[in-house]
């Protein structure tokens, strides 16, 4: 990790032992920035008198100049006396009023901070605090975002994971891949300047991955990653639970949104057009099954179809407009599928007549087929034709034309 990292995070030179660097030449020494600390609590009384000793430890061991903000939901569980009684005043405990979750305090803590690296973690001891120089070198030494990290080199996890935590923390990654590269971008400890910050117009805290919306929002590319050992909590409970997870969903499409614009639309339709397939053969079946005729089936297919499909079309890849007329907008919806529905019908019920020893399916899906090539092909060369060269019009003016 972070080959360019400055050390002069340690002062007096002295670099901690969990200290992963191979030996590169030492840059010249910048001055050590402030660091504010945000953690995100609910319910850890328990666990806040030996975060509170661990970070104390990385203060004084590397003479860092940090602040702490426990960002907690009210929890009436001993979590204010005990930051009281650990008696540090570099530690505040902020008894929040506003919306209860892990994202808006953690978003709460980052607005509060004045250090000027903020640094995110959980109170559960799951993410070292013993990492926070080697992410503060990190960031030192040019990188714009530093993640501590279960799947880089050197990055483990307690053995007590099952395999459902396993699966669902790498499918949950996986999705996120084309927002960044990121190994371990659902981990909820990080560091970042405050300046960049100010980059993203709006931090919307609907996503508990709020790495991922930093990333995203506040345009990070240099994305660096301290491997860290992700401990299980030994005390207290997890709050993260399934709905959580289908916020994660809701999260993602928004990211991708803000990041591909038009590009995530068209990659919705086509997604609404396959589920429009499997609907269409199934209402067709059905109606088959019901007794209808085929001319019938192969219309109730195409019929339902393109209902559910405007339904799912209005819902979410155009969702933007969900709230608009909904006739108006359906009548528009039919009027640009007419040419290419029709055709579907006339070339299923064709293959039919041609091929009566097929499946009725089998004949749907080729003039499904049919349908979107001629849509396309209709748009392609009629409604959006390529602009003619006009005679003696100079090649280099356009040279695809
Ligand atoms: N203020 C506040 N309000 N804090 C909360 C709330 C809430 O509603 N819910 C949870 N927290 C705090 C917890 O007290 C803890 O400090 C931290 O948020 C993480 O919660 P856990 O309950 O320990 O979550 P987890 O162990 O399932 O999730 C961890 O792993 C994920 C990746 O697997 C966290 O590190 C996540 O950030 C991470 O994405
Ligand atoms: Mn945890």
């Amino acid at each position: 990790m972070c080959s360019a990292c400055d050390r002069s995070v340690s002062p007096g030179g002295v670099v901690s032992d969990q200290n992963d660097l191979v030996a590169t030449p030492t840059p010249a020494p910048t001055p050590t920035p402030t660091v504010t600390v945000v953690v995100p609590t609910y319910r850890e009384a328990q666990n806040l008198p030996l975060l509170l000793e661990r970070l104390a430890g990385v203060r004084r061991e590397h003479g860092l100049e940090l602040d702490l903000l426990i960002m907690d939901d009210r929890s009436g569980d001993g979590s204010v006396e005990a930051v009281a009684a650990a008696g540090h005043p570099w530690a505040t405990l902020i008894e929040r009023t506003g919306r209860r979750g892990l994202s808006p305090a953690v978003l709460e803590g980052i607005e509060r901070a004045r250090g000027e690296v903020v640094v995110v973690m959980d109170a559960d001891l799951s993410h070292p605090p013993e990492r926070i120089p080697d992410m503060l070198r990190a960031l030192a030494g040019g990188r714009e975002f530093v993640m501590g990290s279960r799947y880089v080199p050197g990055g483990t996890t307690d053995a007590g994971w099952g395999v459902y935590r396993w699966l669902n923390s790498r499918i949950a990654t996986w999705l996120a891949r084309p927002l960044t590269a990121v190994r371990d971008p659902m981990s909820g400890f990080f560091a970042m300047r405050r300046a960049d910050l100010k980059r993203a117009a709006f931090l919307n805290p609907v996503g508990y991955k709020i790495a991922l919306e930093l990333i995203v929002k506040c345009r990070l590319k240099d994305v660096g990653e301290v491997p860290i050992h992700f401990a299980d909590r030994q005390l207290g409970e997890s709050k993260l639970n399934f709905k959580e997870q289908l916020k994660y969903l809701q999260h993602l499409r928004r990211l991708y949104l803000f990041r591909y614009g038009t590009w995530s639309h068209l990659a919705q339709f086509l997604v609404v057009g396959v589920t429009g397939l499997a609907v269409n053969l199934a209402a067709l079946t059905l109606a088959l099954w019901a007794g209808a005729s085929d001319p019938v089936a192969v219309a109730a297919g195409i019929g339902v179809s393109v209902c559910t499909n405007f339904w799912l079309n209005r819902r979410f890849t155009f969702s933007y407009a969900k709230h608009g007329p909904v006739l108006r907008q359906f009548a528009g919806f039919v009027a640009a599928s007419a040419g290419g529905a029709a055709l579907n019908y006339v070339v299923t019920l064709q293959v039919n007549a041609a091929r009566p020893t097929w499946p009725l399916q089998v004949a749907a899906v080729i003039g499904v087929a049919a349908g979107t090539l001629v849509n396309f092909l209709v748009n392609r060369y009629l409604v959006f034709p390529t602009h003619k060269r006009k005679a003696g019009e100079a090649l280099a003016t356009d040279p695809l034309g």
